[in-house]
Formats: C-alpha cells, sequence, structure tokens
C-alpha cells in the first residue's frame, strides 16, 4: 500500500466506522403475534384454497399459514418476513411437516416483494400498513386474487366478504377475530354497448360505468332512452346486473376479456338465458385512489366493516 493511499484509508476510517454503526436495522413495521390456528383454518376456508393456489404470507412468522395450507389443501406459496430468526423457524417447521419443498420462506420486506404469482394473499398486519400496500395489490394482483385478512382491512375499500369467529386463546384484545376477504376486481369502467333483439329488430343498449374498487356506478339507455340500472355486482372478472325498462327486468351475468364482456341475459317472461355480448367502446379508469371522487349514482354496494 502507497504510504499516499494508507494516510487516505486511515482519513477515511472514521467515517466508515460511522456509516457501520448508524446502519439502521430494518424496522418492522407490526410486532409479531401468531395467528391462533382456529383462526388460520377459517381464513383458509374464507379463502376458498384450494390445490391449484399460489398463496404468499405477508409476515409470515412461523410460517403456520402456508404451512397450514400447503399441509391441508397441497398449496403452494412462500412467506416473508423481516424477522430473521422466524424465517430460519418458518423454514424448519415446513421442512418437519413435509411440505419444505412446496412453501418457502424468505427473509425481506414484503414491499420490495413480488406479489404476482399469487391468487391468495394473507395478512396479519395493521390497518395503517395495509393501507400502504394496498396500491402494490392493485399494481401486481390478477383480477380473481383473494386477500384474507385476520382483524385489519383495507380503509375504505369494503371486504367481500367477513365472518367473525370465537377464539378463546387470542394473545390480546377481546377473545374473537374478524376475517375478511377482498377479490381484486377487473376494471369494467367505460362505455359499453351491446344490442338485444326487440319487437322491432334490435334494440342498441348503452352502459356507461364508473368503478370505485369492486362497486359500479352509471347509467343506461335502451334505444337512446334512460332505463333502470340496479343491483351490479363484480367479483373479479364476473359482473351481474340489472337493467329495467316498460317491458320488465333483464338480468346480465358475464365475464371480461379485453373490452369484451360474454355471458347471459335472463330476459323478462321466462324462458331460458340467452348468450349476451358487450362491447366497450370507450376505456374508463377504476378508481382506487384513497380519496373518493362519488358523483354519479350508486348502482351497487358492498359489505361495510369497522375501524378497528
Ligand atoms: C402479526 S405477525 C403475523 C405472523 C403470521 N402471518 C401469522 O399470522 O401468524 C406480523 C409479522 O409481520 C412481520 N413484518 C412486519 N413488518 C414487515 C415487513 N415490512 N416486511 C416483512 N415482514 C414484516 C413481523 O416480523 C411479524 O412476524
Amino acid at each position: 500500500m502507497s504510504p499516499h493511499f494508507a494516510r487516505r484509508v486511515l482519513r477515511l476510517l472514521p467515517v466508515a466506522v460511522f456509516c457501520f454503526q448508524a446502519a439502521p436495522a430494518l424496522a418492522s413495521d407490526v410486532p409479531y403475534v401468531p395467528t391462533p390456528m382456529n383462526v388460520v383454518d377459517a381464513m383458509l376456508g374464507l379463502g376458498a384454497v384450494g390445490p391449484g393456489d399460489f398463496l404468499i404470507d405477508l409476515g409470515s412468522g412461523d410460517g403456520r399459514i402456508p404451512i397450514r395450507a400447503a399441509t391441508r389443501y397441497g398449496v403452494r406459496g412462500f412467506g416473508v418476513d423481516l424477522d430473521d430468526g422466524l424465517v430460519r423457524q418458518a423454514r424448519a417447521a415446513a421442512e418437519k411437516a413435509g411440505v419444505g419443498d412446496r412453501v418457502a420462506f424468505e427473509a425481506r420486506n414484503l414491499f420490495d416483494t413480488d406479489l404476482g404469482r399469487a391468487t391468495v394473499i394473507t395478512a396479519y398486519l395493521l390497518n395503517s400498513v395495509n393501507l400502504r400496500l394496498r396500491p402494490q395489490l392493485f399494481a401486481q394482483l390478477k383480477p380473481g386474487t383473494r386477500i384474507v385478512t385476520h382483524d385489519f382491512h383495507f380503509g375504505d375499500w369494503q371486504p367481500d366478504q367477513k365472518i367473525t369467529i370465537d377464539v378463546p386463546d387470542k394473545a390480546y384484545g377481546p377473545p374473537r377475530s374478524d376475517i375478511m376477504l377482498w377479490v381484486i376486481p377487473a376494471d369494467f369502467s367505460g362505455v359499453w354497448q351491446w344490442s338485444l333483439p326487440g319487437a322491432g329488430g334490435d334494440l342498441r343498449h348503452e352502459a356507461q360505468l364508473s368503478q370505485k374498487f369492486q362497486v359500479l356506478y352509471g347509467r343506461a339507455s335502451a334505444g337512446g332512452r334512460p332505463v333502470l340500472l340496479a343491483d351490479a355486482r363484480i367479483r373479479g372478472d364476473a359482473v351481474s346486473f340489472t337493467v329495467g325498462d316498460a317491458a320488465g327486468l333483464q338480468r346480465y351475468s358475464g365475464r371480461i376479456s379485453g373490452d369484451t364482456i360474454s355471458g347471459e341475459v335472463s330476459l323478462p317472461g321466462g324462458g331460458s338465458p340467452q348468450a349476451w355480448q358487450a362491447k366497450r367502446i370507450k376505456s374508463g379508469r377504476m378508481d382506487v385512489s384513497a380519496a373518493g371522487r362519488g358523483g354519479l349514482h350508486v348502482v351497487a354496494a358492498g359489505n361495510s366493516t369497522k375501524e378497528q
């Protein structure tokens, strides 16, 4: 080492030592509290978890959720946790349960994790952490992906389903748990057109739809005249709604693929449902922002849940 280089190293040494000491350990967003096993089973049940699923547990602790999903339903997947010790514990537990080849555990930040492979996400985090996570879920998850949380929610994104169960051995709070299911909705917003055979020939229908999470807002017309649009529901890539005019109610259901909805319609007067297809002639944009825009008539609404 040249004397010049040695002097530079000596000058920089205190800075390097300070930086090393001051480098913060990654702070956990949520303390470790395990989900009681009866809640784990209820979460997997509400999420309708099955053999074809790929499950990711965000903040996986001792790995109990992915391990139970693998042993009971043959699911594949992984868990991530900032706590290296818990990750090692989870890996050992997976090996012991004989599912070490189906579920993996990684020491990493859930916010830096690619969630794109998931068909089911599980989480026992906090409301504030879930809210920070929400944009990542909408950016990375496919429509139809189920998200199951224990006790904590996603703010103004209402769950599609919620159950409450008794938990006699709960570590804190009252001896019960809320378990909630959210399904990532496809984006149905925009202007849609379709035709139905009418007495005087084909009748052009049009629906102008806006969407906030899984809730549809909008209006419809038939032959240029306003008609009732009601009872709209979205579940993943599936939609259903009712259109009503003087002739009666038409009940539509279908699945979206790109700018096409294909399905069937039940017409007034009974008879078997007919095939039906709608085309999107103008795209919209699903609103997943924290602050609502509102303004249009609400035609569908989810269940409500209280703040914890
Ligand atoms: C309440 S525990 C839940 C453990 C497990 N999912 C269960 O339900 O039994 C939350 C876990 O999240 C982990 N965690 C907190 N912040 C995290 C982050 N940013 N990235 C990954 N894991 C995190 C904690 O270390 C803790 O193990």
